[in-house]
């Protein structure tokens, strides 16, 4: 997939994207760093984490270690409401971005399936 969508500047595009509706977002601009720096230093960790899990160079675990991506979400609230903004946005990003249909759809089943599991609070 990494090859396919053209490397790392396909995702730098698509975390750009996506971090944009997430600045916007009455549910989600909360939960994130409001340092304008941190803010940025957020969507370049999911820049690498995603670069790394769709068969990029491993950058993410080389500076963050394991990615244990539950854990690292435990510190918020994240419900279905939480869920439902993350991947609204996610979902808006990866249509924006042009792909085949079935890479298209096998990322989005991806981020469907990723968003269900960083679920950490009961409604
Ligand atoms: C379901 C709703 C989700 C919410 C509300 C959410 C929210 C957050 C927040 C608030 C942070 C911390 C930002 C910071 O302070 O640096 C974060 C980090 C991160 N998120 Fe999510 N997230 C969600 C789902 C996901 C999913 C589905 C993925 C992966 C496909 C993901 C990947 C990451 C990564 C890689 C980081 C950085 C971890 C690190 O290295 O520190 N998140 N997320």
């Amino acid at each position: 997939m990494y090859d396919r969508v053209g490397g790392t500047p396909f995702f730098d595009e698509l975390t750009k994207r996506f971090y944009e509706g997430v600045a916007a977002d009455p549910v989600l601009a909360p939960l994130y760093p409001s340092d304008p720096d941190e803010f940025e230093q957020a969507r370049v960790n999911l820049l690498w984490f995603l670069v790394q899990y769709w068969g990029g160079p491993a950058t993410y675990s080389e500076e963050r270690g394991h990615p244990k991506l539950r854990l690292r979400h435990a510190p918020f609230v994240i419900g279905a409401a939480e869920r439902d903004a993350w991947l609204a946005h996610m979902t808006e990003a990866v249509r924006a971005a042009g792909l085949s249909p079935l890479d298209e759809a096998q990322m989005l089943t991806y981020f469907q399936a990723s968003a269900a599991h960083m679920v950490n609070a009961a409604e």
